[in-house]
């Protein structure tokens, strides 16, 4: 009798480890938002990279298409199943390493999540340069695939920053591994560098090598209120030089402070409320609390400030600005467009998309919130059509490209904006793009659907 596949992958990482029953899959086929739903005959959850290598063997020989999967909380539906694929789970390889204080470097699994590798090196006295919301469930092998970004950029850069070697399996099972952390390393091109963002189309992450950052003793947060966006990103501006230790600025408006509010039964942070509102903090290892309180009092004269020392303090405070994910997904499910501009095209973009996402789905309202310093905006559209959906996209993404931005800014492009690509990235990029996905995956089993438009 013919071997299934399914009996195939369950003797590589054995039958506990094949999930086919329609109730055991379910967490792996839809996306964190609840807006994208795929099927797939079996989510395979090896343990190691040699069963990652042998899964993707089995994959490769019968061409059947895979969809790598980390903690599952892309924004993008780039970790979905949307075409019936095989889900290749990592969370299993999430093996921390020792932290190497000398080299301040530590090697974890894939499946190590964001806060895992927090609380690990924490131990050690150091700290991770990324940090986002979603970090108990985000895993480093996710982030890597997307180049994930979060609140510490400004400071310590994106994913790719931080990664400093890297062990993947090749669409046919073939295991490429430089894993040793030296920091000068010139020895031709950079593989590691190449995999971060490239969202599981070219190569499997099983584990990285991960550069780590002093932990800084002291923290200090501030909200601002501010009456226009032209405000809150001059105000950024002149925080950046003369507070060396900012570590983070977000920005958020009223609409999202006041629907995190109702939902969560916060009390408003300042009466009179805002139109805008900065989140600021910086870390050093001495305290910062004054640098940064003068420097803000400089900028902003009487506008209300909070400010926060304790962690459970400053935690109420990022509550106002990391709550608006749960709570729009409460209201939603939204249209999550994550976008950069550039910080002189910043303030004329709020009222220019809100304007043409009504224009194409009346219903719909529009919220904003992101990462200042980086010019990253994350637009949420709530009570759009579903025939809308496409229109929304089309004419956000439009704008952002008229205005010389990113389509993408820490997301990715995943399936939902591949027919966007060429918005940002001209015909030659893309055919170096498709180049590098057929050398290194000739047979096309790896995420086909994601972030390469479709051919033809
Ligand atoms: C954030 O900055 O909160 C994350 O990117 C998640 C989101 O965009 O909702
Ligand atoms: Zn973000």
């Amino acid at each position: 009798m013919a071997v299934t596949l399914v009996e195939e992958l369950a003797s590589v990482v054995g039958a506990a480890n094949v999930l086919d029953d329609p109730t055991d899959v379910t967490g792996h086929v839809s996306d964190w938002t609840g807006r994208f739903h795929g099927r797939t005959r079996a989510v395979v959850r090896p343990g190691d990279t040699a069963e990652v290598a042998a899964v993707l063997g089995v994959c490769h020989r019968h061409t059947v298409p895979v969809v790598p999967q980390g903690g599952n909380s892309g924004l993008v539906a780039g970790a979905v199943p949307l075409a019936g694929e095989v889900v290749l789970s990592l969370r299993r390889l999430a093996s921390l390493g020792p932290v190497d204080e000398w080299s301040g470097q530590v090697t974890v699994g894939a499946g190590v999540t964001l806060g895992a590798l927090q609380r690990h090196v924490d131990d050690a006295g150091l700290a991770f340069g990324v940090d986002l919301g979603a970090r108990d469930t985000a895993t480093i092998g996710g982030m890597v695939a997307t180049n994930a970004g979060g609140m510490h950029v400004l400071r310590h850069g994106a994913m790719r920053s931080q990664v400093v070697g890297i062990e993947a399996v090749l669409a046919d099972g073939r295991i490429a591994s430089h894993l040793g952390g030296l920091v000068k390393d010139n020895t031709g091109y950079d593989l590691a560098g190449l995999l971060c963002g490239s969202e599981g189309t070219l190569a499997v992450v099983t584990a990285v090598r991960l550069r780590l950052v002093p932990r800084q003793q002291h923290r200090v947060t501030a909200l601002i209120g501010l009456p226009s966006i032209d405000a809150a990103m001059a105000t950024m501006a002149g925080l950046r030089g003369p507070v060396p230790s900012l570590e983070a600025v977000e920005l958020f408006f009223d609409e999202g402070v006041a629907l995190v509010c109702d939902h969560l039964d916060l009390p408003p942070p300042f009466d009179p409320p805002t139109s805008t509102y900065l989140l600021v903090e910086a870390a050093s290892h001495l305290d910062p609390t004054d640098e940064l309180g003068r420097a803000i009092a400089g900028l902003v004269g009487d506008a209300p400030v909070a400010v926060a020392a304790t962690t459970a303090r400053r935690a109420a405070l990022w509550r106002y600005r990391e709550a608006h994910t749960e709570v729009l997904n409460l209201v939603g499910p939204p249209i999550k467009l994550d976008v950069t501009l550039s910080p002189s095209a910043m303030p004329a973009f709020p009222p220019e998309v809100r304007r043409r996402v009504v224009a194409v789905a009346p219903d719909a309202a529009t919220y904003l919130f992101g990462h200042a310093a980086d010019g990253n905006l994350h637009v949420n559209v709530v009570g759009a059509e579903v025939d809308e959906a496409p229109l929304v996209e089309e004419a956000v993404l439009g704008l952002v490209a008229e205005l010389g931005g990113s389509i993408s800014s820490e997301h990715g492009i995943g399936t939902v904006k591949r027919r966007f690509l060429h918005l940002n990235r001209s015909p030659v990029e893309i055919e170096v793009f498709r180049a590098l996905k057929a050398a290194l995956d000739p047979t096309g089993i790896l995420n086909p659907g994601v972030l390469l438009p479709p051919s033809g």
